[in-house]
């Protein structure tokens, strides 16, 4: 069997120090520097690709990682239309205490997307995690609704007419919480009950009239029992509230899709997006990655598979015309959460994205750019 090298000896070979910071630092702040041009000898861009289709590409990261690694950033800023925040804007980064907003982390990658003539994605205005330490014995049902509807407007206001769009709610379905209505049992649905979903939609939409607003969600791409309880409860909620003019605009299909998990993008799935098209609604695939944990050792038969599923997902859903944009949850297999969410038994690197993690195109790559080159212009 071909030997397959290590992080650190891939990364060696490639003369970048473990943690991929031996290329600048921050001092170089968002300056790409020559030295650190690996990147673009590869050519094509996805974005440019997804463009030329009417579809905007792009991928989710943190400001430590531009600011740190200019080697990556440079390659952020030429393969990206769109960038989404993993982690700033969520409530454990933004709200250091119930009275102060902590925008400058998420104020960076702002920056970043002006410098680069990129465009911004908000993620998430309310979710069900994850909070900072006085969240729990702070929030009750008597300042639950003022809570919400304050940091809607604090953080939706603060960045009014520079979002894409906004995650205003995530993985909001949760059937597994045994509700009737197949509602998350999260802190909101406790201490608001079911309407925070309007209240935090109307807030949003009054705060930035221009961003697209997505419900965010996980799952709706299985083709198993728990991808049908998602789909029908997903519908089920969002059917009356549309009637009712709440809105919503956007569905987010993560698509954290998981090799060797059966039925990925199946007919049901194909059914379920003709519906949301249907009702009116775009779609974003807004955290499209690869779990390989499950695939060989040797990167050349792993990455054809992972590819293979990339494949398999976009040419799924790149016909609909909702469709207007794709982000995968990450760009380089450097930085990804799977590194320590899904770490392989075999310790090896994860290699669920379109660039590895010395920054050089996989096999994703060539079929995230096949996808787009067939897909229907929008
Ligand atoms: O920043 C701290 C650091 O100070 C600390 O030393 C370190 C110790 O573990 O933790 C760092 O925080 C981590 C943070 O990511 C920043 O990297 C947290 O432990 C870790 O739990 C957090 O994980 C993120 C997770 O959401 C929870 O917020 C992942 O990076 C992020 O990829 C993941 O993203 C989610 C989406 O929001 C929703 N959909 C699923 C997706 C994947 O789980």
């Amino acid at each position: 069997m071909k030997r397959v090298m290590s992080r650190r000896e891939a990364m060696k070979t490639a003369g970048i120090a473990a943690g991929g910071m031996a290329l600048g630092g921050i001092a170089e702040g968002w300056a790409l520097s020559a030295e650190s041009s690996a990147a673009s000898t590869i050519g094509a861009s996805i974005k440019d690709h997804a463009g030329a289709r009417g579809i905007l590409y792009g991928a989710a990261t943190e400001h430590g990682k531009l600011e740190n690694d200019p080697q990556f950033a440079q390659l952020f800023a030429e393969q990206c239309a769109l960038l989404v925040p993993e982690g700033e804007l969520k409530w454990r980064t933004l709200r250091p205490t119930p009275e102060t907003f902590n925008f400058a982390p998420a104020d960076a990658l702002y920056n970043f997307t002006k410098q680069h003539q990129m465009k911004f994605r908000g993620h998430v205005l309310i979710a069900h995690d994850p909070y900072p330490g006085w969240f729990e014995g702070y929030i009750n049902s008597s300042n639950a609704k003022k809570l919400m509807t304050d940091h809607i407007r604090g953080v939706a206001g603060h960045y009014a007419g520079k979002m894409q769009s906004w995650d205003v709610v995530n993985e909001v379905i949760y059937p597994q919480d045994n509700r009737s209505d197949g509602l998350r049992n999260s802190a909101w649905v406790r201490y608001i009950g079911p309407d925070y979903l309007e209240m935090a939609f109307h807030t949003a939409a009054e705060m930035d009239p221009s961003a697209l607003l997505v419900w965010n969600e996980n799952w709706l791409e299985e083709d198993s029992e728990g991808g049908d309880a998602k789909r029908k409860f997903f519908l089920q909620q969002v059917k009356p509230l549309l009637k009712r003019n709440v809105p919503i605009q956007a569905v987010g299909l993560q698509a954290h899709l998981v090799a060797g998990h059966p039925g990925i993008a199946g007919p049901r799935f194909q059914a379920f997006l003709q519906e949301v098209g249907d009702l009116g609604l775009k779609i974003i695939v807004s955290e499209l990655d690869v779990r390989d944990g499950s695939l060989p050792a040797d990167f050349s038969p792993r990455d054809q598979k992972v590819a293979e599923l990339y494949t398999q997902f976009l040419s799924a859903v790149l016909p609909h015309k909702s469709v207007v944009a794709v982000l995968t949850w990450g760009l380089s297999n450097r930085y990804t959460w799977l590194t320590k969410f899904s770490p392989r038994s075999d310790q090896l690197p994860v290699r669920g994205l379109p660039f590895d993690d010395v920054m050089k195109p996989t096999a994703t790559y060539a079929a995230m750019i096949k996808a787009f080159d067939a897909a229907p212009p929008r």
